[in-house]
């Protein structure tokens, strides 16, 4: 399977981005993340030109959970994208590459007062509030800091997403938010009115992540607004914004089918404006929170094939040089890739063996893949890797973390540096008494 603006050379070389893969691992060495500029920006694109022809108000923040570096950073300021955190250190990059704090909007379940401190001290745009307890602890640390803090409130809509259930997040049994059925929405959304140094400016929810239906958000859409009419006949508050959060699925398989962002917009759209006449309400500003579906289709990763071990009669193992550190995704929720053999990106497939990382265990990275004669020194393709593996990347084993290259139009430029051994004890210490 090629993705957008990939293509194979006269060589039988997998091009990304202009760039010839295997002269990138050549160059750059192996495991490599390979992220391909255009996609990432026309993905944002996409997102901004099928909200802006439907709505009047809308804002898309790119949850950077996905893929976070400062390079990131610029190219969603320059794509006029808001961004999404979720933790002290997302919210410290976005700061340290220059981005707009008043486009940054911090997320999580449980935020310690020194990072709702460096959040109100930054004047970041919104905080989004997940327990009662913690609007509590957001006005007493606003007034604290002598600012107001402009929150939304996350509701939990009771919707079971259609996910692995590891990655889903709208049913009323989560950690996440404050639910509607039980009333606890409602209790925050008085008691957000009523706090000192908080302004409220709305809602929001996120029901879950890698979804291949529309169906879920559009429920969303209706449920939320629902909660959003009946807040206004029980306190007068009209709100001014509505997220929706991310979750729109992306192709890592040939045979997946997820809906189109003009598909997501068009859908999305129609339940929310419907919803709003419906309770004669205002529209409030619609947010979504895209990651995966603006990094995910846009990376590859390159690793080296190292050894092939064959098992008469059971089964073929190919190893590479990296996995479980630089892509836990296969272990953590089943997660299934295309791969191909980068260097003979023409020839057709037709073995099916196992590929297994270089961790000190079990890491089956990929269980049955189907590949074109894979030899050692071969160059491993795989493809869709763009959101969730260099952000949930380890050092497990001591593995280094590996390097990103940005390519377009034939360029390739580092946008992170592999790690050193060196990196690996930075942080190591030897009390006296053991030296
Ligand atoms: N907004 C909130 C509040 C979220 O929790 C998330 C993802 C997003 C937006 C972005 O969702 P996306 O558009 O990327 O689906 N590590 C998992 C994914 C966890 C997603 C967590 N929250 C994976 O590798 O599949």
């Amino acid at each position: 399977m090629l993705l957008p603006n990939q293509s194979v050379n006269s060589d039988g070389h997998l091009i990304v981005g202009g760039c010839d893969t295997v002269g990138l691992a050549r160059e750059y060495d192996t495991p490599l993340y390979v992220l391909d500029e255009q996609i990432v920006r026309q993905n944002c694109r996409q997102y901004r030109q099928a909200f802006a022809q439907r709505l009047p108000e809308f804002e898309i923040a790119y949850a950077s959970k996905a893929l976070m570096t400062k390079a990131i950073c610029k190219i969603m300021q320059q794509e006029e994208m808001g961004l999404d955190v979720a933790s002290q250190g997302e919210l410290y990059t976005a700061l340290e590459a220059g981005f707009a704090p008043a486009k940054i909007k911090l997320h999580g379940n449980f935020k310690k007062p020194a990072l709702l401190r460096m959040a109100l001290e930054h004047d970041i745009g919104r905080i989004v509030a997940d327990s009662i307890p913690e609007l509590e602890l957001i006005s007493e640390v606003a007034t604290e800091v002598g600012k107001r803090a402009h929150i939304l409130i996350r509701i939990t809509p009771g919707i079971k997403a259609d996910t692995h259930e590891r990655i889903r997040t709208g049913q009323e049994d989560t950690k996440f938010g404050l639910g509607l059925a039980g009333g606890a929405a409602m209790t925050a959304a008085k008691l957000a009115l009523d706090l000192p140094d908080v302004a409220l400016h709305g809602f929001n929810c996120h029901i879950g992540s890698q979804l291949l239906h529309t169906d879920g958000f559009v429920r969303a859409a209706t449920v939320v607004m629902d909660f959003i009419a009946q807040v206004g006949m029980e306190t007068g508050y009209v709100a001014e914004q509505f997220d929706i959060g991310g979750g729109l699925g992306i192709r890592y398989q040939e045979d997946d089918m997820p809906p189109t962002i003009d598909r997501l917009a068009e859908e999305v759209c129609a339940a929310f404006t419907a919803a709003a006449d419906h309770h004669n309400v205002p529209l409030p500003e619609l947010i979504l929170e895209p990651g995966r579906s603006i990094v995910g289709e846009a990376g590859v990763t390159l690793y080296t094939i190292g050894v092939v071990k064959e098992i008469p009669g059971i089964r073929t193992y190919v190893s590479v040089d990296g996995g479980l550190s630089d892509n836990p995704r296969p272990l953590l929720y089943d997660a299934e890739y295309e791969v191909l053999i980068a260097n003979r990106a023409n020839q057709q497939p037709d073995c099916i063996v196992r590929v297994a990382g270089a961790h000190c265990e079990t890491d089956t990275l990929f269980p049955e893949s189907n590949l074109a004669d894979p030899q050692p020194g071969d160059i491993l393709a795989v493809q869709s890797t763009g959101a969730y593996t260099y952000a949930m990347a380890s050092n497990y084993n001591r593995f280094t973390k590996p390097a990103m290259v940005l390519v377009s139009d034939g360029n390739a430029e580092l946008i992170v540096t592999r790690e050193g051994l060196e990196d690996l004890v930075r942080h190591d210490v030897i009390p006296q008494r053991l030296a």
